[in-house]
């Protein structure tokens, strides 16, 4: 790490003085940026601030060196390994959701062949009909909306929830004003679903899936316009169906120095 440290930092630092050389960056400026950062940090949106702005350029750093399906970005909701419970038919739902739009999430899971793989795990999680995050917004029981489902002996998995919405990540605090009311932008993500897919001897896919026709797809306000994984339109039975398959590299070998 350390070695990687002394490669990439340097380059940073470079390119930021280089940025403030070629807009003539002032003192004041400066000291209003460092403000800025304080707020960032004091008002605990560090892991929003930088999910917002540069996780997608890690993702499709990654994605150089993926075949399978493609990775998307995590976002800084997802919680730990322990927030998910085994599923086998129905991601718990808030009592007032009850009355929501029904949802099926299912697919297969597959090596970069096509061969199924049974026993994979994913960690699913996505918003409440109204936009929210279980344990992360309004004291939500963090069981909500999450769980993790095994794939079958076919590599095939389904569950049932309640449709997500398109969100706006926090508007109030630094991040929402900068890109706001500084670089002009909005807030608004499309409604998707995370995925967090692990299978023995394929490397992790962190994942999300998009609702063809949905509100701001194309225009995420967090740049990962991944359209390879927006889910075509299907209503069964009243439910939207989300077709969601995915296929797994393997581990990456990293070669010994
Ligand atoms: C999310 O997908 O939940 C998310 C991603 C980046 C910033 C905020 C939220
Ligand atoms: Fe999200």
């Amino acid at each position: 790490m350390s070695d990687r440290v002394k490669e990439v930092v340097p380059d940073l630092i470079y390119a930021i003085r280089s940025t403030l050389k070629k807009h003539g960056v002032t003192f004041e400026e400066y000291g209003a940026a460092m403000q800025y950062l304080i707020r960032v940090q004091e008002t605990g949106e560090a892991p929003l601030f930088v999910d917002a702005f540069f996780n997608a350029t890690i993702v499709e750093i990654d994605n150089e060196t993926r075949k399978g399906t493609q990775a998307d970005i995590q976002g800084p909701y997802y919680l730990n390994s322990e927030a998910y419970q085994i599923i086998s038919e129905r991601l718990p739902h808030r009592p007032i959701d009850e009355n929501a739009q029904d949802m099926v999430i299912r697919g297969q899971i597959t090596d970069t062949d096509g061969n199924p793989l049974a026993g994979a795990e994913l960690d699913i999680w996505h918003s409440t009909p109204d936009g929210l995050y279980s344990g992360v917004h309004d004291g939500i029981d963090a069981k909500y909306c999450r769980g993790r489902v095994i794939t079958d002996a076919q590599g095939r998995y389904s569950v049932k929830s309640k449709l997500p919405v398109p969100y706006q990540i926090p508007n109030q605090g630094p991040t929402g004003e900068l890109l706001e009311q500084h670089l002009g932008r909005h807030s608004w993500r499309p409604a998707h679903i995370h995925f967090w897919v692990r299978a023995d001897g394929r490397r992790d896919l962190i994942n999300q899936a998009y609702f063809e026709n949905g509100e701001w797809v194309g225009d995420d306000c967090c740049e990962t316009d991944h359209l390879d994984l927006v889910v075509p339109e299907l209503i069964e039975n009243g439910a939207r169906v989300m077709e969601v398959s995915f296929a797994l590299d393997p581990v990456l070998v990293v070669a010994a120095e």
